[in-house]
């Protein structure tokens, strides 16, 4: 039987300013973490979640991520030639994942525009969105854990994750109630405010990236006005859909890098090189070599 949620967006049109200068030519979904561009890792736990079909929202200089959930005609028979089945069949399996659509947003005027151009893709379904640059290491997969909650909840669904009084300004922050009959984990927003100062914040619950949505989203971010900075932010149209149904803070069980950002690309960077069975040893035999201080 078919889960509830079968499809998800993944907005990858946003410019990727401040992993500059690597993303002048590259998409930062396709900054590599050991041997795995990000946005496979997130393609990967859509698809252990049950998820059928992904749409992926690109902009200008996107092509790489198409090619590499493309066929590889030509790489495909050089490694036949050369007998070199594992990474054959490691190639193969990337195009084999799952079905992948893709849409343009001609201009990166916000997530929640990017969420808006993927209208037609969703229809009248729930759908997730998943922001390749949050990698996160969960069992079950955090989108899995989040399908769970919303069938539970039967409506929107926001993975949340409590940072440092000093971040919340990088985050959308919500304010919640509890709500225990859903689990210890999910919670009942009550407000939601995008990067908010240290002082404004509601709370320290900051909204990371993975949510599911209802197709009222829609109308709701078409009447969501753009912000100072001229973007259709998905934290606005999420406020005001709060006002028709109630929405859902669901606290996510898993580790999080954010790779969009240098250090924490650094951080998954070590911390994969660390699960991989094949790496772990030398690494951390290199690592330690490092005279810290
Ligand atoms: P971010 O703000 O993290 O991404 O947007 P960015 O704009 O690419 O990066 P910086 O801040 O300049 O370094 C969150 C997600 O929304 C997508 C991005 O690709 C990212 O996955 N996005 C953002 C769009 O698809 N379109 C947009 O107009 C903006």
């Amino acid at each position: 039987m078919a889960g509830s949620i079968r499809k998800a967006v993944f907005p990858a049109a946003g410019l990727g300013t401040r992993f500059l200068p690597a993303t002048k030519a590259q998409p930062k979904e396709m900054l590599v973490l050991v041997d795995k561009p990000v946005i496979q890792y997130g393609v990967e736990e859509a698809v252990q979640s049950g998820v059928e079909n992904i749409v992926i929202v690109t902009g200008r200089g996107k092509n790489a991520i198409e090619d590499h959930f493309d066929v590889a005609l030509e790489l495909e028979s050089f490694l036949e030639q050369r007998g070199k089945t594992a990474q054959l069949e490691e190639i193969r399996n990337i195009t084999r994942l799952i079905k992948v659509a893709y849409v343009r947003q001609g201009e990166p005027l916000g997530l929640g525009h990017a969420v808006l151009v993927a209208r037609e893709f969703c229809q009248q379904e729930p759908f997730a969105v998943i922001l390749g640059d949050d990698v996160i290491d969960a069992n079950p997969p955090a989108l899995k854990q989040m399908i769970d909650v919303y069938d539970k909840v039967q409506g929107p669904v926001i993975a949340v994750e409590r940072v440092p009084e000093s971040e919340v300004s990088n985050y959308g922050i919500v304010a919640v109630e509890p709500a225990p009959e859903f689990g210890a984990r999910v919670h009942r927003i009550t407000d939601l405010v995008e990067k908010p100062s240290r002082g404004e914040a509601p709370s320290n619950l900051a909204i990371i990236g993975r949510y599911i949505l209802t197709p009222d989203i829609f109308p709701a971010l078409e009447a969501t006005a753009s912000d100072k900075t001229g973007e259709i932010q998905l934290t606005n149209g999420l406020r005001r859909l709060l006002r028709d149904r109630p929405i859902y803070a669901c606290e996510i069980d898993g580790v999080r890098h954010d790779t969009g950002n240098k250090l924490g690309f650094l951080k998954a960077v070590v911390y994969f090189a660390l699960k991989r069975h094949d790496l772990a040893e030398p690494f951390r035999d290199y690592l330690k070599s490092l005279r810290l201080v």
